[in-house]
């Protein structure tokens, strides 16, 4: 198969980068690799951030000082919220991260700092791949899954509003018909109503900072939130909300509150006879798969327009960080990054070797990855820019299917490293250097930043090397990727971090 010329090869690779089914998924995608990680990297190595803003703690929060309250229930309260503006009869809002402004947050609807402290923590983990909704997705999604809960089905695809959503999240203050009006408009019926609540509600309480009237002062320096909580077990997902409902040991503010027009649970878990509070707390297998499909639902509920992907899924073998990078010296530095076994279990004895086929059909000798967990680091090492690296595989001593799988190298495109700043200091300008291989004409190479929503781009100028001159101004401590569009399709440059701080002074 190597033996095929650099057409066929560069052509077989730019069909499959930017796979348009989901269900083919073929390694180099950039943007579901990262989606991928966000979702199911949880926990150890190459696991994202967002677990950390759980602290490895479901009891956690990260954001102040104040105690009675956890990241968790913020963030799946802000899905909902951000979510709870759709209007099913004309598509308008949904989740869209509309939540994100304060035109929105400073709507009575929206009590409560819970919002703009998970928006400032979730969105660090978005860019030029991840919207801020899907962000918001994966967030409540975690925390669920991190706290006790079910799998929740997870697709991608979310767009961000520009603008805020008109008002439609429910109060505690609306009368029974007034909610069950409100939750048909967002896509939910009454008995759906009540099970989504009692899905959230598992998580978290009510808080006398947001909500004075609802619940007193508490003076209890655990508690400086005031916070009176929906179940005993409000850090983790479980059916004790409805338990304790049913058994008339609920201490749910919003079920005995001292002014019952604020009750809405009361009124809303009663509202069906009690058939579905009764069936969850006699189940908790019920509650637990009734709460996955409709949190999914919640997730999924967007405007219309939007298109979300299928499911994301775990790619059970991944390479990870791979890149490939021009030198300008006639060699190429090809960094093997990381392989990622989902879900292995831990195996001392497992032996992981990686090797490479250069574009002439020759196989590298393998080298050991040494690793007991499901990541295991691959080499770097430099080769003949002719000849380069065409391919790589895995060998895994416990699952002799993975030999089988072999990874096909992009290279017409490459960061080059003779990328350089203009200066000593830093904030400095800097040539941003992009190496394309003769013969290869793309329409277009851009720079995007990152973690900044919609991207700006750059385009370049000449050709071998494309250089674009970033002022200090723009970036100085941001990142970029490098995109390019070959035949009508974009592709992403497999190194896809640089900044000024990784480059050196220009000679
Ligand atoms: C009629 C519908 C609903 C009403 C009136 C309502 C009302 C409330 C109120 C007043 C709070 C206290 C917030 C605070 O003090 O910060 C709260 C908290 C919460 N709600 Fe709801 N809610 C409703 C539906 C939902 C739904 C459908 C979900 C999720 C599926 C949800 C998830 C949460 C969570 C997780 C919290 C805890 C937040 C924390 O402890 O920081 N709620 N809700
Ligand atoms: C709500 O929809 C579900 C299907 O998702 C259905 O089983 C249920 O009977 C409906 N409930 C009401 C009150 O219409
Ligand atoms: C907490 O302190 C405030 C102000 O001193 C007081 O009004 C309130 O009654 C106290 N709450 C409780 C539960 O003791
Ligand atoms: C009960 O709550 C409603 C709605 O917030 C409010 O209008 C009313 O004054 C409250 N009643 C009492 C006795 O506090
Ligand atoms: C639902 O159950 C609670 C707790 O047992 C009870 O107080 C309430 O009256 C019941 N509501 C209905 C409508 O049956
Ligand atoms: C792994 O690499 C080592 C060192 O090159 C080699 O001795 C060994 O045979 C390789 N194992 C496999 C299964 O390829
Ligand atoms: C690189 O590979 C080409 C083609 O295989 C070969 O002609 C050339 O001598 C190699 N260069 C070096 C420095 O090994």
């Amino acid at each position: 198969m190597f033996g095929s010329t650099t057409t066929t090869l560069a052509l077989a690779l730019f069909v499959t980068t930017f796979p348009a089914v989901r269900g083919q998924y073929t390694w180099p995608d950039p943007k579901y690799e990262e989606l991928e990680s966000l979702r199911w990297d949880q926990i150890g190595l190459g696991s994202t951030f967002l677990e950390l803003g759980l602290t490895g703690s479901c009891t956690a929060f990260v954001g102040g000082s104040n105690t009675g309250r956890a990241n968790a229930a913020d963030w799946i309260r802000t899905a909902y919220h951000d979510m709870a503006t759709h209007n099913s009869e004309d598509g308008t809002g949904g989740l869209d991260a509309s939540i994100r402004f304060p035109e929105e947050q400073a709507r009575a609807e929206n009590a409560g700092d819970g919002f703009l402290d998970t928006f400032n923590f979730l969105s660090a983990a978005s860019d030029r791949f991840v919207s801020y909704a899907d962000i918001i997705a994966i967030g409540a999604i975690i925390a669920i899954e991190s706290c006790g809960g079910p799998e929740i089905d997870f697709r991608f695809g979310r767009i961000d509003a520009t603008e805020p959503n008109i008002p439609g999240v429910p109060e505690p203050r609306q009368t029974l018909d007034e909610h069950i009006a409100s939750f048909r408009k967002q896509g939910f019926n009454q008995s759906e109503m009540i099970s989504l609540i009692a899905c959230g509600h598992s998580f978290g309480g009510v808080q006398h900072t947001a909500f004075p009237d609802l619940v007193p002062e508490l003076n209890d320096t655990t508690n400086t939130q005031s916070a009176v909580h929906f179940d005993t077990t409000f850090t983790n997902f479980d059916n004790n909300v409805a338990k304790e409902y049913i058994a008339g040991t609920t201490l749910n503010p919003l079920v005995v509150g001292s002014n019952d027009t604020t009750n809405s649970d009361k009124r809303i878990f009663g509202s069906d006879g009690n058939v579905t509070m009764n069936a969850f707390a006699a189940d908790e297998n019920l509650y637990a798969n009734i709460c996955a499909a409709l949190f999914a639902r919640m997730l999924d509920t967007v405007p219309s327009g939007v298109v979300l992907t299928d499911v994301v899924t775990p790619i059970p073998v991944k390479p990870t960080q791979v890149e490939l990078i021009h030198h300008g010296d006639g060699t190429l530095l090809f960094n093997g990054g990381s392989l990622r076994l989902w879900n292995v279990p831990v195996n001392t004895a497992r032996a992981v070797n990686a090797s490479w086929t250069d574009r002439a059909g020759v196989e590298s000798p393998s080298v050991v990855l040494r690793h007991t967990s499901g990541m295991y680091p691959s080499a770097s090492i430099v080769v003949n820019e002719t000849s380069a690296v065409a391919s790589f595989r895995f060998v895994v001593s416990d699952d002799s299917s993975v030999a089988a799988q072999t990874f096909t190298m992009p290279y017409l495109v490459l960061l080059s490293d003779t990328s350089c700043r203009l200066s000593n200091t830093i904030p400095s300008a800097w040539n941003l250097n992009v190496a394309v291989r003769k013969g290869t004409i793309p329409s277009r190479i851009y720079a995007t930043r990152l973690n900044v929503l919609p991207a700006p781009t750059v385009e370049y100028a000449e050709y071998d090397i494309w250089t674009v001159l970033i002022l200090s101004d723009d970036d100085t401590f941001n990142s970029y990727g490098i995109s390019y569009e070959l035949d009508g399709k974009t592709f992403e440059v497999l190194t896809s971090i640089v900044s000024v701080a990784s480059v050196g002074l220009c000679a």
